[in-house]
């Protein structure tokens, strides 16, 4: 390895060490030979067109995107540790349930860290795969979980086919090759720099193209599951809420090497990070809530949970996610006198979840997926980039001092039983004194 850098070094004429003494030649027998290490599909390049130097072997990756990201992280040894560890991040895997009546608990193996990241995990987290079992009866349905090397979707097409399924090691997951590797075999990144391995530009990388394939299904169906790109298209860049793009939020920025024991440049590089539902400091900073008393002197009110964070809906992607509001009208004696509580969450189909189709759905093609989304429907729809969505309340109450309580949970999986806590935050909180003089009101 040590002989690679050297070498890679000297192609670049960053040391003077080379021909006079004979070394280019010897230095290249032995980086082929350090090459050998990567295996079989070492092969020799067309030379440098740059400097027109003799052709140099360039690393190749005979198992396509399910080369393993451990491999390009003996180079880029801190995006393999953000990857494989969420190196500089609150992620944490705790135990799920997939369904109420489930009995075993269900953890990521042991030999992957509890703080990684879902798309190192995206072939071995065992919920997708219990759940597959469970609603799909074993098909293999997550493409997008394992897929093959693919070329960005037109950032303005209407419609997000599916990437094309891999069926070499599905438990690999998504590798840094998922997002990397080219069709043509070639490393895409945003500089062009020379590595050992082909590289290509991409601008796109840079963009929500690079994440809309496996973050969007289909076509654009407001309120349904699997729309984040979408969501971030339509109701967010669009309008001009934000100029942010996915790894503007979810792969924020730093500068050092891209990787560390060679002789290049620091360079602004993204952080592999991609937190999300599994770190409490992305969820917690997606909504803000506050509660108003619309009539002085009555027990009307308006709780506001407001989309301020996310640049797509929240929350956004799989049907399983939900947020619930619970509020509660405590009198002056600590007395919980009212109560009700709301969901927000994906619908599984496009049109909203609702105890009236469990019937069909269970006759129909995906009976488990389906009808369990819809026997907790009709439910809140999720709220979308920059919503300030307004849900009047008018609890009963007797002329008094009270204060309204409400709280924002963050759950996992709304199919396991509300009662099951690993899989859920609470990321919201307010309340709100009130005097009520009025006649009572009929909520
Ligand atoms: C033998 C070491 C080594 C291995 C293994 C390696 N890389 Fe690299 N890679 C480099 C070096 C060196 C650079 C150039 C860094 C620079 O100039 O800043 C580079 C550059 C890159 C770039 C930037 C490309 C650009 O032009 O913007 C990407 C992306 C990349 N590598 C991804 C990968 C991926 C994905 C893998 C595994 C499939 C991998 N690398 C394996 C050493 C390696
Ligand atoms: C989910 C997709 C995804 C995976 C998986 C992924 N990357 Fe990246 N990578 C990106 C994106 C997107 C960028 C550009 C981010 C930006 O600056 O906007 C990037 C940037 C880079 C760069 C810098 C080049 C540039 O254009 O900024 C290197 C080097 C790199 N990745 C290496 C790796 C390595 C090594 C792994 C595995 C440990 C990996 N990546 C896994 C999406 C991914
Ligand atoms: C090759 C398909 C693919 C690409 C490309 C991809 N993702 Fe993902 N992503 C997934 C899958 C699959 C999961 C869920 C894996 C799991 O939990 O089992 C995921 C999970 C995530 C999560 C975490 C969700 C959680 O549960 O914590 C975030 C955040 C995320 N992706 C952001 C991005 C961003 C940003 C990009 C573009 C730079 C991107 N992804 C590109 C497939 C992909
Ligand atoms: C303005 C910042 C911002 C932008 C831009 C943004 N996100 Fe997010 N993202 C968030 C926040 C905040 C959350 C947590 C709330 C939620 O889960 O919806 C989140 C959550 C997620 C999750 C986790 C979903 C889950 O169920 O675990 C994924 C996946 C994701 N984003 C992908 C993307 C993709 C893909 C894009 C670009 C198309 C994107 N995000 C753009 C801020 C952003
Ligand atoms: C369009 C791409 C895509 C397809 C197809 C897909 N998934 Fe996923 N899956 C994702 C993404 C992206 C996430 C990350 C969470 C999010 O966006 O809410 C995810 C997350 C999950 C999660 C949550 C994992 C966790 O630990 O938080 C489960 C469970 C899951 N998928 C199961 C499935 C099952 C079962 C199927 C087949 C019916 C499937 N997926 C098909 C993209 C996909």
């Amino acid at each position: 390895m040590m002989i690679d850098k050297f070498c890679f070094a000297l192609r670049h004429g960053r040391f003077n060490l080379a021909s006079p003494f004979g070394f280019r030649p010897i230095l290249r027998t032995l980086l082929v030979a350090a090459l050998g290490f990567f295996g079989p599909g070492l092969s020799h390049g067309a030379g440098d067109s740059s400097t027109g130097a003799p052709a140099t072997p360039k690393m190749q990756f005979p198992e396509g995107t399910a080369t393993q990201s451990g491999l390009c992280g003996t180079c880029h040894k801190m995006m393999w540790r953000e990857m494989y560890n969420g190196a500089g991040t609150d992620l944490e895997w705790r135990s799920m349930k997939v369904q109420s009546t489930s009995k075993a608990l269900l953890n990521l193996p042991p030999s992957d860290s509890r703080s990684t990241t879902a798309h190192y995990v995206a072939g071995t987290d065992p919920w997708p795969i219990e759940a597959a079992r469970l609603e799909e009866r074993g098909r293999k349905c997550n493409v997008c979980h394992y897929p093959q090397a693919f070329e960005y979707p037109d950032i303005l097409s209407a419609k997000i086919d599916p990437p094309k399924p891999r069926d070499l090691f599905q438990e690999r997951g998504i590798t840094c090759a998922s997002c990397h590797l080219t069709p043509e075999g070639k490393i895409r990144g945003s500089y062009g720099v020379d590595a050992p391995h082909a590289t290509v530009v991409d601008e796109r990388i840079k963009t929500s193209a690079a994440c809309a394939y496996c973050h969007s299904e289909g076509a654009r169906v407001v309120g349904k599951q699997d729309q984040t790109f979408l969501e971030w298209r339509d109701d967010f860049n669009k309008p001009g809420l934000g100029h942010q793009h996915c790894q503007d939020c979810h792969m924020p920025r730093t500068v050092r090497k891209l990787a560390e024991d060679y002789p290049v440049p620091e360079r602004v590089v993204a952080r592999h990070t991609w937190t999300g539902g599994h770190s409490f400091a992305r969820v917690a900073s997606a909504l803000n809530l506050a509660i108003a008393q619309t009539t002085e002197g009555q027990s009307e009110l308006a709780l506001h949970v407001i989309n301020i964070g996310a640049g797509h809906s929240v929350p956004t992607g799989n049907n399983r996610r939900a947020i619930y509001l619970t509020a509660e009208l405590v009198d002056a004696k600590g007395k919980v006198v009212a109560n009700k509580d709301w969901m927000f969450a994906p619908w599984v189909l496009g049109r909203p979840d609702d105890k009236k189709y469990v019937e069909e759905d269970l006759k129909g093609e995906d009976p488990i997926a389906t009808s369990q989304a819809d026997a907790q429907g009709p439910h809140e729809t999720i709220i979308r980039a920059g919503e300030d969505r307004m849900l009047d309340w008018s609890p009963r109450a007797p002329a008094g001092q009270y204060t309204v309580r409400a709280t924002l949970t963050y759950d996992l999986n709304r199919y396991n039983d509300r009662a099951f806590k690993a899989d859920q935050y609470e990321i919201g909180k307010a309340s709100l004194p009130i005097k009520v003089t009025g006649p009572k009101k009929v909520s």
